[in-house]
């Protein structure tokens, strides 16, 4: 496969996070890197099929099989890409209230603490998935979302400003499953508003 079509896994500094251990963060990124390996090996095996320049009828359930987890095995890359891109280590509190995301709170919810309340309780949505706080770029509107795996769920065109995952494989090593409010409370310790400021689409 051509390298300047494929994915590099990229790198994340958050060692000595708060509440979320540097075990959980290494075992993280190794299952991210795994959703990078197979977005690129899905990626070359659908090119095979395409190398004829067709998709043979007798080619169509295997290549219908491989387009459909692509959905997933993306989402699984970017989402991890946008929920390690917004921790840090001095991250946390809230955000300040000068930031174009807190006033796009507040248009949207209302209040932060409003804001707040629905984006975890996303988050103790039962299953497995993420909570997402999405930006509609034509009205700036923020809106927060449950996504069942990785695909299901995104909303087309929007963009993700913060990102948390809340499969068990973000907390298990840290919290008992019946504990993810309190991994919700060590992933807010961790928030870094900042990079969630940049996210946002000044509309
Ligand atoms: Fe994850």
């Amino acid at each position: 496969m051509n390298t300047m079509t494929s994915y590099q896994a990229k790198h994340f500094n958050l060692s000595g996070l708060t509440g979320i251990s540097d075990q959980t963060l290494d075992m993280h990124f190794k299952l991210y890197e795994g959703y990078v390996k197979e977005t690129n090996r899905l990626t070359e095996k659908i090119a095979e099929f395409l190398q004829d320049g067709q998709v043979d009828q007798d080619e169509m359930p295997a290549y219908s099989e491989l387009t459909r987890r692509l959905g997933f095995e993306y989402n699984g890359m970017v989402l991890h890409e946008y929920y390690f891109g917004n921790l840090t280590k001095q991250g946390g509190g809230e955000p300040p209230r000068n930031f174009a995301f807190y006033k796009a709170v507040e248009a949207s919810f209302g209040s932060y603490r409003l804001w707040k309340t629905d984006f975890v309780g996303v988050g103790k949505m039962r299953g497995v998935g993420w909570a997402i706080c999405n930006q509609n770029p034509l009205n700036g509107r923020l809106s927060n979302h449950w996504i069942t795996l990785h695909e299901v769920g995104n909303v087309a065109g929007f963009t993700p400003v913060l990102v948390m995952d809340v499969w068990e494989h973000a907390f298990l090593l840290d919290y008992k499953p019946a504990e993810r409010p309190k991994y919700i409370d060590a992933f807010f310790s961790n928030v870094d508003w900042t990079a969630v400021e940049e996210r946002v689409l000044h509309v």
